[in-house]
């Protein structure tokens, strides 16, 4: 463990989906605000789309952190790839109802009489749907369904999906579905600023004494990494690591070229 030779509390750079080592790049800043307007002004559906690792799971988490938990009612389904009555159950499941039916009929009543519940407790009802890329056609057509429940005129619920690339081409194909996604966002990754804004925030977060790592490694990270934060993670991690076992004074460029080089990377 490098902890005590860089003199860190906690590791720095662990890729752990955690709202408290969020850093904010205007991206991910837009994206959030979306998605809080999205649930706020009841638009239905939102869709956040991104690379893989640039920070959509976290980003879910921060927003859900940002809501009033007494005035939300919220689903969170992680593993989408279900049958669509599974879908439906699961959807259940998530908001936390015990009773839960066998066909999707009963399914859907059971949902409505939630969301009607939550609608006369002043609550709102939202839905999110995580690695929403890997949803089949059958629980696409689901979700379309679910955005007919409306009460004059009225959204019962809002659902976000959230995934890779993919998701966007996926949801266009569904015309009736794409025009009722009122917001949408693609997170990008970190240019190189924010980069060596993220490398300085997460260091400070773990109790460090200062950046360690040198302005023309910081390039050689962004450059590597494109600015994906699950990358720079493991990058900057393991050059940390690297940088403890051959007792560096900091990290260099050389340092982490030779972390890159060694192969043992992603
Ligand atoms: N803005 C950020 N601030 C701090 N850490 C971040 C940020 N974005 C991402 N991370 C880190 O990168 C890791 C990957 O992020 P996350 O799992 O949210 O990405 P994702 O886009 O959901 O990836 P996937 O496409 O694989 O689902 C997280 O565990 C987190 O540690
Ligand atoms: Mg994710």
């Amino acid at each position: 463990m490098y902890l005590d030779y860089w003199k860190f509390d906690r590791l720095p750079f662990e890729s752990v989906p955690d709202p408290e080592f969020y850093y904010l790049s205007a991206s991910h800043e837009e994206g959030l605000t979306r998605l809080i307007y999205a649930a706020r002004m009841r638009k239905g559906s939102a869709m956040l789309s991104g690379e893989i690792g640039c920070g959509k799971t976290t980003l879910s988490m921060v927003f859900v952190r940002e809501l009033p938990i007494e005035k939300y009612d919220i689903g969170i389904i992680v593993n989408p790839r279900l049958e669509s009555l599974e879908f439906l159950q699961e959807i259940l499941y998530q908001f936390g109802i015990k009773d839960i039916p066998d066909t999707k009929v009963k399914c859907l009543r059971a949902l409505n009489e939630r969301m009607l519940a939550n609608l006369e407790a002043g609550k709102e009802t939202l839905l999110i749907v995580d690695e929403a890329q890997i949803l089949n056609e059958a629980s696409f057509e689901e979700i379309r369904l679910l955005l007919n429940f409306q009460l004059n005129s009225r959204f019962l619920m809002t659902i976000i999906l959230i995934g890779q690339p993919e998701l966007i081409k996926k949801v266009k194909e569904i015309e009736q579905l794409d025009q009722r996604i009122a917001i949408k966002y693609h997170l990008i990754p970190f240019n190189l600023e924010e980069t060596a804004r993220y490398i300085i925030f997460r260091q400070e977060k773990a109790g460090g004494r200062g950046n360690l790592f040198s302005d023309d490694a910081v390039e050689r990270i962004y450059e590597y990494t494109g600015g994906v934060p699950r990358r720079i993670n493991n990058l900057c991690d393991l050059s940390l690591l690297v940088g403890s076992g051959t007792k560096q004074e900091n990290v260099s460029k050389k340092l982490v070229e030779n972390v890159i080089s060694d192969g043992a990377l992603f």
